[in-house]
């Protein structure tokens, strides 16, 4: 009797242990997003001067995808799309001195941010038919493109 008790206490004990595990890998692929303990963006080597003109330009990104969701949530689907061509679509390249940057970059960081441009040009297209369309729908779709973009970029690269 008493053995089986010891059985049944080690086989709970051994099954707990391996939820705890799967739970701890479970969190993990959540927070794989560049913010898990070990930090394996590739680290991208800049003059100082572009690091700061970077990443002062990321935080005028922020601050375009707040004016994009405020406008579509003021009912106002044309001016998101203007606010993200201009601000992070094809139109934005020059004003934010991109093809300087871009030489310093490695490839795969190139494309992030073309594959984030284009995104948004996308958006644009799609917030000008909901004008016509009325459908909101493939609009919000298009723009969770944009930030996947931001995110993937962010996932692989660090700058300091
Ligand atoms: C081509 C790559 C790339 C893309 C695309 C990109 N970022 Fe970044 N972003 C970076 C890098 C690299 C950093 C610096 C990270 C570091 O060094 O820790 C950064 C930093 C930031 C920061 C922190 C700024 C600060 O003051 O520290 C914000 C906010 C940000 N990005 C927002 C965005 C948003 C929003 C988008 C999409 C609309 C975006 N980024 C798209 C590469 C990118």
């Amino acid at each position: 009797m008493r053995v089986l008790f010891a059985i049944l206490v080690s086989g709970v004990l051994i099954l707990s242990i391996g939820y705890a595990a799967a739970q701890h890998h479970m969190q993990q692929d959540h927070m794989d997003h560049g913010t898990s303990a070990t930090d394996t963006r590739e680290f991208v080597h800049l003059p100082p001067q572009l690091v700061e003109h970077t990443i002062a330009n990321m935080r005028d990104h922020l601050f375009a995808l707040q004016q994009i969701n405020e406008a579509l949530a003021r009912g106002e689907p044309e001016m998101a799309g203007k606010i993200a061509e201009e601000q992070l679509g094809m139109s934005s390249l020059r004003q934010h001195g991109a093809a300087e940057v871009a030489k310093y970059m490695p490839q795969g960081m190139q494309d992030a941010g073309t594959a984030m441009h284009k995104a948004a040009s996308r958006f644009a297209i799609e917030a000008q038919n909901v004008g016509v369309t009325g459908e909101l729908k493939p609009a919000l779709g298009a723009l969770g493109e944009v930030m996947a973009a931001c995110v993937s970029c962010h996932a692989g690269y660090r700058l300091k």
